[in-house]
């Protein structure tokens, strides 16, 4: 598949396919057909316990390139990445924005080095157009190299959450709030002061359930919270955030130390919704 010699200028067809969160299952007919085009997949290799999502990443393209398409799956280690946890919110952009920089660096390596006319694709976690930064790094490959680019999307881990639990989001007409886990708690305070209604709350990337920090304010607030939610190893848990905050916490702690990684998101919905649908 490598070819030195590829026409700088020539356009690279680039597809960023929305792979859902973890279940081959969310994988969309049109996810499918837009597999079945790529030649080669780049797969950023983050080279440590989640290995095993590099690993769900190869059976949805094992299961989902017709056996007659040839296709590279390229891993490509990914740029270290400081520690957030230490950064207030300047230095954590900063901090991404380096980080993003050096990817798309690996990248255009990568892309250079492949035939012109390789479809290249990038499997993106969930739906692309959720706390995932492959189409912004894809834009930033397209101001080095010239492309065309298709997102698919695909099914994101709230909605999988959502769909777990059996529930509708928000109330009739309301809002729904996606956030990280490091706005929450800010987010959830100013917008109480200022009298402004979020609605449901969704928290993703919060490795420190910092709704631990307003369970005692807000006891009566429900929570549906999932791990691994699409995936064998899925775990549940709803109610009163007062009543269940603890073994959320003691759980999530488990079952980091058995699988050696967790993925969790959860709604949080003011308490005159209650657990109705
Ligand atoms: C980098 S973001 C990617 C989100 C993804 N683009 C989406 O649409 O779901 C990773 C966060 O998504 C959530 N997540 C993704 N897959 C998940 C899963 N299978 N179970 C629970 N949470 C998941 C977690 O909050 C995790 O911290």
């Amino acid at each position: 598949m490598r070819n030195p010699t590829a026409r700088p200028g020539s356009v690279r067809s680039i597809r960023v396919i929305g792979i859902g969160a973890g279940s081959p299952g969310h994988v969309t007919a049109e996810a499918a057909e837009a597999l079945a085009e790529v030649d080669v997949f780049l797969v950023a290799d983050k080279g440590d316990a989640k290995d095993e999502l590099v690993a769900v990443r190869r059976a949805i393209c094992d299961r989902f390139v017709p056996a007659d398409h040839p296709y590279e799956f390229v891993t490509v280690p990914d740029p270290r990445r400081g520690p957030d946890a230490e950064r207030d919110s300047g230095a954590y952009a900063q901090g991404v924005r380096n980080w993003h920089a050096a990817r798309t660096d690996a990248y255009v390596r990568v892309i250079e080095e492949l035939p012109a006319d390789a479809v290249v694709g990038f499997l993106v976690w969930g739906d692309p157009a959720f706390y995932d930064s492959t189409i912004r790094v894809v834009d930033a490959i397209g101001e080095r190299l010239p492309t065309t680019v298709r997102v698919i999307p695909g099914i994101s881990a709230f909605q999988t959450l959502a769909a777990a639990h059996g529930i509708v989001l928000h109330r009739v007409g309301e809002p729904v709030h996606v956030t990280t886990g490091r706005r929450l708690v800010d987010e959830w305070t100013r917008a109480e002061s200022a009298g402004l209604d979020l609605g449901t709350v969704v928290v993703m990337l919060d490795g420190h359930l910092h709704c631990r920090e307003i369970a005692h304010t807000h006891p009566d607030t429900v929570i549906h919270w999932g791990a691994y939610v699409g995936m064998p190893q899925q775990e549940l848990r709803s109610g009163r955030l007062a009543d269940v905050i603890d073994e959320i916490v003691d759980l999530r702690a488990r079952l980091r130390e058995e699988h050696g990684w967790v993925m969790d998101v959860y709604a949080l919905t003011p308490p005159r919704a209650g657990l109705s649908r």
